[in-house]
């Protein structure tokens, strides 16, 4: 079973391809989430987690919900990152989760997908967004192979030297810099509430027409990157700026 968490797009594509080449199926944990209770999964078939890498780890939420599910069956439990280029410490946070829940950790990998990050970043071109998903897309088959042999994937994105400032990095990220108090909606603002609905918080609520952020954000970009009248921006970081969402659908065929 793969289970995925996305804010704009890139891990959806990636759990959907590996759900095709796995023929195996695809639930988003945002939807699992907004369900309230705790989620007890069945699988026969090893469990494949996606998400993206915020600040060289899994975002708090995804690593919460693992730690706050129920998953049975199966005991291996594969974990696939898509990041811009850099996974940190990510899977030896994952692998002391499944210790702790007695699940046999198999290995994690990192695939490379644009960047989505438009408050630090720019999207990169059309042109490059391309080559990065051919790339992807071979990379998502050789971790499709491993799964499919119960083999143990190895991370080719692994910083080995690096992965200890995670431990500094990711805190001071998430207590310094990931914060709601930045977003607000321009006169572009239509009011037609599907910031509201994308994101995994349920964060956000419409107010006299007009959207207004609550505190809990964990900075997917989703909100900002859905909005069909591009009227949202975080301070003044994202004026101007292309936002990034993946529309793309896996264009694969099993023989
Ligand atoms: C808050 C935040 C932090 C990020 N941190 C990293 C990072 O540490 N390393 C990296 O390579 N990419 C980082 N990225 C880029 C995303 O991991 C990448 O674009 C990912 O594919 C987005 O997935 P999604 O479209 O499924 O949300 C970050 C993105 C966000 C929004
Ligand atoms: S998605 Fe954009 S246009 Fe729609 S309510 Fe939100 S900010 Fe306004
Ligand atoms: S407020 Fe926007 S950026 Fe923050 S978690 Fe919700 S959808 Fe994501």
């Amino acid at each position: 079973m793969i289970v995925y968490f996305s804010g704009t797009g890139n891990t959806r594509y990636a759990a959907k391809a590996l759900g095709i080449m796995l023929n195996d199926d695809v639930m988003d944990i945002k939807e699992l989430i907004k369900q309230g209770a705790r989620v007890k999964f069945y699988s026969d078939k090893p469990y494949v987690i996606c998400a993206p890498i915020y600040a060289w780890r899994f975002p708090p939420l995804v690593e919460s919900f693992i730690e706050n599910s129920d998953f049975w069956g199966s005991n291996k439990m594969y974990f696939v990152a898509t990041c811009e280029s850099q996974t940190g410490d990510a899977a030896r946070h994952l692998k002391k989760c499944c210790k702790d829940k007695g699940l046999d950790f198999c290995g994690f990998a990192g695939v490379p997908m644009p960047e989505n990050y438009i408050v630090m970043y720019k999207v990169p071109s059309e042109k490059e967004q391309d080559r990065i998903f051919g790339r992807a897309n071979a990379q998502l088959a050789r971790i499709a192979g491993v799964i499919d042999n119960y083999g143990q994937l190895t991370d080719e994105l692994d910083m080995k030297l690096l992965k200890p400032f995670t431990a500094l990095v990711n805190p001071w990220f998430f207590g310094a810099f990931v914060s709601s108090d930045k977003f607000r909606a321009t006169n572009k603002c239509t009011g037609c509430g599907k910031c509201t609905k994308v994101c995994p918080y349920e964060s956000i609520r419409l107010k006299d027409g007009k959207p207004v952020w609550g505190p809990k954000c964990t900075h997917c970009m989703a909100c900002i990157s859905s909005c069909p009248t591009q009227a949202i921006e975080y301070g003044r970081r994202t004026v101007g700026k292309e936002r990034y969402l993946c529309k793309r659908e896996p264009n694969i065929k099993i023989k």
